[in-house]
């Protein structure tokens, strides 16, 4: 267990005692005790969650529940241009089989790591950086100790960055190519950070699903024209659904393209079900999605929102990009899945400062993102 999970599970477990139903209590008492989240002090997670835009649902014409078939000759296209995409490399792989064992270590992952140089000095390079540097310490060499300062997950988010095939044909596209993966990057964040505090969801797959839930909007980026992302940017900017937009204006959606990417990289099995279902929370009631998969999905919802309502100040560049700032639709999720499923304590102002500093962490790491508006 980290010290995060344990600072967390004792400041949840006393939240709990005022919040969660003990094994005993009726369904009649679940109803008069959840916490609502309109009541919870600013400085809260249910603060956050109040100051979001008041309509739960998030309208699309785009219908997830049944999502239009794609046509034989798009698909053939889609397919095929993906397929000239270079694999993922086989380390990543191996280092994924590590990651997937309970007992994985810091000293197994760093034996792979370190028959690599580039990926060695990349992750010295970010472990040293401003954002996980810890002041007055000494500068770090050794890959064993980075991976201990950044974690496991964080180090793997890392190596897949390093390793994905470079995407994007223009100078222009690579800008917001990267833009796409310093959002990534952050969700993927503050999703291990929610998994870490709630116990219900695996931290590998949190970060997973997080670095990996829009892949497809680099595929879009990768093959599309220029002439047809600026169709699809005007066709968002103007209010139309991203989703709808970019099933209108190209024939697929990025969760079509993002399935098959994973396929094409051969992820896991998971990565492509964390993908088809991203979207779901915008739109659709939770039992929507599969039961195996609500934890993960409530948690990158809730990543998102958490994201927005910190980055205010979002950068400028945002404006410029395909798909701009707040364009994809995540609703404000069931306050009783927040409180009874996810088991988040709502009400804490220390888990809101937890929040806050992860952010911060996200501000130094990519200030790109966070350029202030004049
Ligand atoms: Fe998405
Ligand atoms: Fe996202």
């Amino acid at each position: 267990m980290s010290w995060l999970a344990k600072i967390f599970g004792k400041r949840s477990r006393e939240s709990e005692r005022s919040t969660r139903p003990s094994r005993t209590t009726t369904r009649k008492s679940v109803a008069t005790q959840t916490v609502q989240i309109n009541a919870c002090p600013p400085n809260s997670l249910g603060g956050v969650l109040a100051s979001c835009p008041s309509s739960l649902r998030h309208n699309s014409a785009y219908d997830l529940s049944k999502p239009p078939r794609l046509n034989g000759e798009i698909l053939k296209h889609l397919r095929s241009k993906i397929h000239e995409i270079p694999p993922m490399p086989e380390i990543w792989h191996k280092i994924q089989q590590i990651l997937e064992q309970p007992d994985a270590s810091a000293g197994e992952l760093g034996a792979v790591i370190a028959q690599d140089p580039i990926l060695t000095a990349q992750i010295l390079k970010v472990c040293n950086s401003s954002a996980y540097s810890v002041p007055g310490s000494s500068e770090i060499s050794n890959i064993p100790l980075a991976i201990a300062r950044l974690g496991l997950d964080e180090t793997s988010n890392v190596i897949f960055k390093s390793l994905a095939p470079e995407l994007g044909q223009s100078e222009k596209m690579r800008q917001q190519v990267r833009y796409i993966w310093m959002h990534c990057q952050s969700i993927s964040s503050l999703t291990r950070l929610l998994a870490e505090s709630c116990q219900k969801l695996e931290r590998h797959d949190a970060s997973l699903i997080g670095m990996l839930h829009d892949i497809g909007k680099l595929v879009i980026l990768n093959l599309e024209t220029d002439e047809k992302l600026a169709q699809l940017k005007t066709a968002i900017d103007s209010g139309t659904d991203a989703l709808q937009a970019e099933y209108e204006q190209l024939g697929y959606t990025h969760i079509d393209a993002g399935v098959i990417l994973a396929l094409h990289w051969q992820l896991p099995k998971k990565v492509q079900h964390f993908i088809s279902y991203h979207h779901h929370t915008g739109t659709l009631p939770v039992s929507a999605i599969p039961k195996e998969l609500q934890h993960a999905m409530m948690a990158l919802n809730l990543a998102h929102l958490i994201f927005d309502h910190f980055a205010k100040d979002a950068s400028t560049m945002a404006s410029e990009l395909v798909w701009s700032g707040h364009c994809c639709g995540f609703a404000r999720v069931n306050e009783s899945f927040i409180t009874d499923e996810l088991q988040l304590p709502i009400e804490s102002a220390a888990f809101y400062r937890q929040l806050e500093g992860e952010v911060s962490r996200i501000k130094i790491s990519f200030p790109d993102l966070f350029e202030a508006t004049e």
